[in-house]
C-alpha cells in the first residue's frame, strides 16, 4: 500500500527527549501502521548540533539516525528561523507528508511549522498551549504562532488546555494527553541511576546542587549573569554545586571576563553539557536544582526534587501549582531566600499530575492513526 507518511521533525536539546517516545510508540504498531499505509520519518533540522548537545541523545535515547538532515546550524533568529523555512519547504515539496509533527516551542518549531502550513500540510503540535506570556521570551512567540496555524494541539497540563480555549481553539483541536517528555523519564530513570556520575563528581547522593542556565534574560547581561554566578559560589561553600555550562553561557562567561567565577573553588564543579542519562541521575538524587530549563522545572516536579526556578514566569503554572518549583527570578536576594528555604526543609512537596503517567507518546500516537487512515 502507498504510505502517507509523518514528518516529525526536531531541532534542538529539548526536542529530543520528545521525540523519542513518539518514535518508540509509532514502531511498536509498525504493522498495524503498514497496514493502514502510514509511516514516519525523522526530520533533523541541525539547529544544535555539537554532538553534546545532539548526537548523544540520539544515542542514549535510541533514536534512529534522521532520514532528513537540514543542517541549518546557528545565526540571528531572523537567519535561522528563515534558513529553516527555505531547507525544510524544499524538502516538503519533494517528499510530501500526510502531516508535519513538531515539538515545544524551539525556533525549528515555528519555522518547520510556517513551511507545512502555507503548503497545506497539517501541523502537529506536541506540547501545545503552554503560556508565559511573556513576549519577550523568544520560545513564547514561537509558541502563539505555532498554535495558531498547527491542526491538531497535543496538551502536557491544564493550563495549556484553559489557555488555547481562552484564545478561541475549538474542542476538536486540542487534546489534553500528559507529558511526552515524562514518558521519557519514567521509562529512563533505571539506566540514569547506573551511570555512577555523582561517584565520579565526588558529590554524595542529597548532599549537592545542580544548576544549569542558559535563558538569553539570564546568560546574555553580566549584569544579572555576575550576581548569580556570584552566589553560586557562595552557595558552594556550604553545599557542593555542579553546573553543567550549556555553550551560549559559556560563550557569554567568555565574553564578560567572569571565567575566574566558574574556577573559585573545589566543590563548584563546572563540567560540559551533560548527557541524559547523567543529567537525569544528578537531578534525581540532588538536594535542590537551581535552573531556567523548562523541561527541568517539569522533571524535578515529578521526581520531588526542589526547584529554584530562575525566571520571573512560567508557561508550566502546574509545577508551581502542583509540583516542587518555586519562581525566583533572578535578584539574588529572593534566589538566597528560597535556597534558605530547602536547607531548611521547609518546601512543597509533589502531587501527582494527571496524565504524566509515561503513556502520553501512545495516546497522540492512537489519536494519529485513527486521524490519518486511508
Ligand atoms: C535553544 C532554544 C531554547 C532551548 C535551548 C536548549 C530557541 C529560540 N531557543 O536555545 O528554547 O531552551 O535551545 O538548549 O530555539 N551553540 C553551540 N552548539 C550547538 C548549538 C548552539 O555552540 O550545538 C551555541 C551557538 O553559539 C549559538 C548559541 O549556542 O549561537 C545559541 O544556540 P541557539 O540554538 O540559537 O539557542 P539556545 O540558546 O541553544
Amino acid at each position: 500500500m502507498e504510505q502517507n507518511t509523518f514528518d516529525l521533525v526536531a531541532g534542538a536539546r529539548p526536542n529530543f527527549m520528545k521525540l523519542a517516545p513518539l518514535v518508540r510508540a509509532f514502531a511498536a504498531i509498525e504493522e498495524e501502521l503498514e497496514a493502514r499505509g502510514l509511516g514516519w520519518r525523522i526530520v533533523h533540522t541541525g539547529q544544535h548540533y555539537d554532538a553534546a548537545m545532539n548526537d548523544v541523545f540520539f544515542s542514549e535515547l535510541g533514536i534512529p539516525v534522521p532520514d532528513v538532515h537540514l543542517e541549518v546550524g546557528s545565526g540571528t533568529h531572523g537567519a535561522q528561523t528563515a534558513r529553516i523555512i527555505e531547507r525544510y519547504e524544499r524538502h516538503l515539496i519533494e517528499n510530501r507528508p500526510v502531516a508535519t509533527v513538531v515539538f515545544g516551542d524551539v525556533n525549528s518549531t515555528v519555522a518547520c511549522t510556517l513551511a507545512a502550513v502555507k503548503l497545506q500540510i497539517p501541523v502537529l503540535h506536541v506540547e501545545a498551549g503552554l503560556r508565559s506570556f511573556d513576549r519577550t521570551m523568544p520560545e513564547e512567540i514561537n509558541r502563539v504562532l505555532t498554535d495558531t496555524v498547527s491542526d491538531m494541539l497535543f496538551v502536557s497540563e491544564p493550563s495549556g488546555m484553559a489557555n488555547l480555549e481562552r484564545e478561541g481553539v475549538s474542542g476538536d483541536r486540542a487534546y489534553l494527553v500528559g507529558n511526552v517528555m515524562i514518558d521519557t523519564l519514567a521509562r529512563e530513570l533505571p539506566r540514569a541511576a547506573a551511570t555512577g556520575i555523582a561517584g565520579r563528581l565526588c558529590v554524595e547522593p542529597g548532599g549537592y546542587g545542580l544548576m544549569t542556565l542558559h535563558r538569553p534574560a539570564n546568560v546574555d547581561n553580566p549584569g544579572v549573569l555576575r550576581p548569580v554566578l556570584e552566589l553560586l559560589v557562595e552557595f558552594s561553600r556550604s553545599l557542593p554545586m555542579v553546573f553543567p555550562v550549556h555553550p551560549r553561557t559559556q560563550k557569554a562567561v567568555s565574553e564578560h571576563g567572569l571565567d575566574h567565577l566558574l574556577k573559585a573553588n573545589g566543590t563548584l564543579k563546572c563540567i560540559p553539557p551533560l548527557p541524559y542519562h547523567e543529567n537525569l541521575s544528578l537531578m534525581s538524587q540532588a538536594r535542590v536544582v537551581l535552573t531556567d530549563s523548562g523541561g527541568m522545572q517539569e522533571e524535578t516536579t515529578y521526581l520531588g526534587v526542589p526547584c529554584l526556578t530562575l525566571r520571573a514566569n512560567t508557561e508550566r503554572p502546574v509545577t508551581v501549582t502542583h509540583g516542587t518549583s518555586r519562581l525566583v527570578g533572578n535578584d539574588p536576594k529572593n534566589i538566597a531566600k528560597a535556597f534558605d528555604d530547602v536547607m531548611a526543609g521547609q518546601w512543597a512537596k509533589r502531587q501527582d499530575i494527571p496524565l504524566w503517567d509515561g503513556k502520553a507518546s501512545e495516546r497522540i500516537v492512537r489519536i494519529l492513526v485513527d486521524r490519518f487512515s486511508a
